[in-house]
């Protein structure tokens, strides 16, 4: 009795699989992920292969998309969810509780934690805190790697292909973290052309644009005129809750909308897309244009979720 108590079997033999930012994302990596959403997507994967296992959501910023598929994700592989969609206010950081703390607790009672949270680097801090996998939902101005990974299979499913594309990115470009992530694993395929569109005051951060190496990339402000070469344009919301005022984000507000008309110069083969929420980016009334991709879009955050869930914790 006495020693089992005083000697507990080790709960993980090997280091957990963290996934934090893009930088924890291998190409090969990268592709398995692909590959297993596929398989996920078609039906094909073995029944609940998490079955027993819990998995933590701590949000403390709001969503809607990554938490219920991440949660979605979980249920439809057989496991189980544990939820905090109201971290700050609702777990004992509303006490002032270290994120190193709720995480070492949580940590105890999940088989793996997904967490959003406003400061840039929170995931990284948690991950070093943590015993079990920590999966990145968005750290602030950050990064969101696994929307990156679903605008890959996005991309992939809709044009065939991840390499020598024309990709505009439009909008925040400095506050918004799904740009900042997709460019980077863009980069890794080969013959990329990466055009950033936005106002000189949003552009991409420097922090991005020294690790395109492989890509091209040129910058503009004028949506209009990068329009009509792409195969993609990836638009996006002005990060209202990023700006130090809301005087300086009415500044940006509809600065880029997609609308019926400014879809004309959008080539044929090309798609919209769009991490929503949109604020404004995109008319309701450009839904019905098959180029427009982002329901889609967000729907494939399922199948990119059972795979980077499975990864984390399965075999
Ligand atoms: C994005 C986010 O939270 O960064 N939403 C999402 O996860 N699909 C985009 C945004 O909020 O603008």
């Amino acid at each position: 009795m006495r020693d089992t108590l005083t000697a507990p079997p080790a709960r993980t033999q090997v280091p957990p699989r963290h996934l934090t930012g893009p930088n924890d994302l291998s190409l090969p990596l990268i592709e398995q992920l692909l590959d297993d959403a596929a398989v996920f997507e078609r039906g094909d994967a073995e029944a609940a292969p998490l079955r027993g296992r819990l998995l933590a959501t701590l949000f403390y910023e709001p969503s809607t998309r990554t938490r219920f598929s991440f949660e979605a994700a979980m249920h439809r592989l057989g496991g189980q969810v544990l939820s905090a969609e109201n971290a700050a206010q609702a777990s004992s950081a509303a006490k002032g509780e270290s994120l190193e703390d709720a995480i070492r607790i949580v940590s105890g009672y999940a088989d793996a934690i997904v967490l959003r949270h406003p400061e840039v680097g929170a995931v990284e801090r948690a991950a070093r805190a943590a015993e079990v996998p920590v999966i990145s939902g968005g750290d602030g101005a950050g990064h969101h790697p696994t929307q990156a990974l679903l605008d890959l299979y996005t991309i992939k499913k809709e044009l065939g292909r991840l390499h020598h594309l024309r990709i505009g990115l439009a909008g925040d470009l400095r506050h918004g973290r799904t740009a900042r992530s997709l460019a980077l694993l863009l980069s890794r395929f080969p013959g990329n052309e990466l055009i950033m569109i936005s106002p000189p005051e949003l552009r991409m951060g420097t922090d991005v644009l020294d690790q395109l190496n492989e890509a091209r990339v040129d910058e503009t402000d004028d949506l209009h005129g990068a329009i009509t070469g792409l195969d993609v344009l990836y638009q996006t919301r002005i990060q209202a809750e990023r700006f130090a005022s809301l005087d300086e984000y009415e500044r940006y507000r509809g600065v880029y909308v997609m609308t019926v008309d400014v879809m004309h110069r959008l080539p044929e083969h090309a798609i919209l897309m769009h991490p929503l929420p949109r604020a404004g980016e995109i008319d309701p009334l450009v839904d019905a244009d098959p180029r427009a991709a982002y329901f889609r879009q967000a729907r494939n955050g399922l199948w990119i979720r059972m795979a980077v869930l499975d990864w984390a914790m399965g075999r």
